[in-house]
């Protein structure tokens, strides 16, 4: 098949018979000279740091790529142009594709091969060069194109190859989710209910102490701690068990309202000012309002525990054509790339007391929504995290299913 490829551009630049008998007249007058078209050919490669990066500074290689390309000279002058030729000529993309040395400078290099065996033969006064010169240039033209041909395959092979490692990982990464799920929901239903016992009984030890006893604090404590561990065991079963959203229309003033009113009650909002800006007239937009409230619940509270006392946590909602807009900005102090890229995934955090869940909470309610949900950061300058959502809800409820 890559032989019948060359042939076919064989036939196109008409390199015929002739052609290969007038190569290979040339060969005895340019062998003496192969030496120095492999010296220019290297020198080039050296003056160009992108280029001379695919020989990685190794002495070997070097070594290997000079003896190539002797070798390649030699067959090029002695043929025979069969199926077995052609074949070890596509070797050469491959091995440029993995090496990373582009196409376009494997033509300059060709070019520079061309112009040596030129001169070579105008050297050694070989008569009327020029008909022999113009085989030169056609064999030089097949072989450009077997070479190109087999770099775009390498490149297809390439590009195989990364989607289906691709389509593993995500596989791999599910799996894993999925079990992860499983585990947390079993886990946080085994915990609930005694939580839920505890609580109650020191609830009513509480209530028998006098107003003044000192272990009142020791208890009130307690009960913190409690509805800590509370909070914490619904998230991973939020998590775990996910909820088909419950569509209905939603006012982003109604949202913030009640999300201000949880958040009066945590100690790090107290730190900080939360600031709304509506950007255009008040709208309405379908989605479920319980999970809106957690969405931005979660992507604030992380804004204000990373942002230093007295900063603004902003808000920003707007509304397009066919979008809604949720931005949540704060100047705190940002994640370096790692942390980005890992931010979503589930259990991870950079916090001593985090569960790592709030963002993956955020992405599956924004994905059940059909949405996106992206960050963007900067070291110590801030953190924008964007939530766009279609405004009339997910497709199904829009085709009523
Ligand atoms: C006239 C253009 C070129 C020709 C004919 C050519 C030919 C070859 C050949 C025959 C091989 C050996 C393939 C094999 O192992 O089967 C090779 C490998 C290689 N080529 Fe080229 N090449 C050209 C241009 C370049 C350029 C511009 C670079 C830039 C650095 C380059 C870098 C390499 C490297 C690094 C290897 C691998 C060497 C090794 O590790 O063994 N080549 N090339
Ligand atoms: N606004 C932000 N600024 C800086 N880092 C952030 C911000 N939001 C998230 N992060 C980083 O992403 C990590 C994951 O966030 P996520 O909300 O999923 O979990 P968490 O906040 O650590 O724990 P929790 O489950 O209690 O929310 C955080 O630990 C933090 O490192
Ligand atoms: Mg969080």
């Amino acid at each position: 098949m890559p032989a019948a490829r060359a042939q076919e551009i064989a036939d196109y630049v008409s390199f015929c018979p002739l052609d290969q008998a007038r190569v290979a007249a040339l060969r005895p007058h340019v062998e003496p000279h192969f030496g120095r078209v492999v010296d220019r050919f290297y020198d080039e490669i050296l003056k160009r740091p992108a280029v001379r990066a695919a020989l990685g500074d190794s002495p070997e290689v070097v070594v290997r790529l000079k003896t190539s390309l002797r070798e390649w000279l030699r067959t090029f002058f002695t043929g025979p142009y069969d199926e077995d030729y052609w074949c070890r000529r596509r070797l050469i993309g491959e091995v440029h594709v993995r090496v990373g040395v582009e196409p376009r400078y494997t033509l300059a290099a060709l070019e520079v091969v061309r112009q040596e065996i030129e001169r070579a033969v105008i050297a050694s006064g070989f008569p009327e060069p020029t008909e022999h010169l113009s085989s030169v240039c056609k064999l030089l033209a097949l072989e450009a194109a077997v070479m190109l041909d087999s770099y775009s395959e390498a490149y297809s092979d390439q590009v195989r190859q990364l989607e289906r490692s691709a389509v593993q990982e995500r596989l791999t990464q599910s799996e894993h989710l999925a079990r992860i799920g499983r585990l947390a929901a079993s886990l946080a239903h085994e915990i609930k209910n005694p939580l839920a016992g505890i609580s109650g009984a020191i609830q009513v030890i509480r209530d028998a102490l006098r107003p003044d006893d000192p272990h009142r604090p020791v208890l009130v404590e307690i009960l913190r701690q409690i509805n800590r561990l509370d909070g914490t065991v619904k998230d991973l079963l939020v998590y775990a068990r996910p909820k088909t959203p419950r569509i209905e229309v939603c006012e982003p003033e109604r949202i913030i309202e009640r999300v201000r009113a949880v958040l009066l009650r945590e100690p790090d909002f107290q730190r900080i000012r939360l600031e709304h800006v509506a950007v255009g007239p008040p709208f309405t937009f379908r989605a479920d309002e319980d999970q809106m409230e957690q969405l931005l619940l979660n992507l604030l509270l992380n804004a204000a525990h990373a942002s230093p006392d007295g900063r603004a946590v902003r808000l920003v909602t707007s509304l397009s054509e066919r979008e809604v807009r949720l931005v949540v900005e704060d100047q705190g102090h940002g994640m370096d790339e790692p942390t980005r890229q890992r931010a979503f995934e589930p259990f991870f955090t950079t916090k001593a007391r985090g569960t790592g869940l709030g963002l993956s909470i955020c992405q599956r309610i924004v994905e059940s929504h059909g949405g996106t949900i992206a960050i963007q950061s900067q070291r110590d300058r801030g953190t924008t995290v964007t939530v766009r959502l279609p405004r009339h809800g997910p497709e199904e409820v829009e085709t009523g299913q």
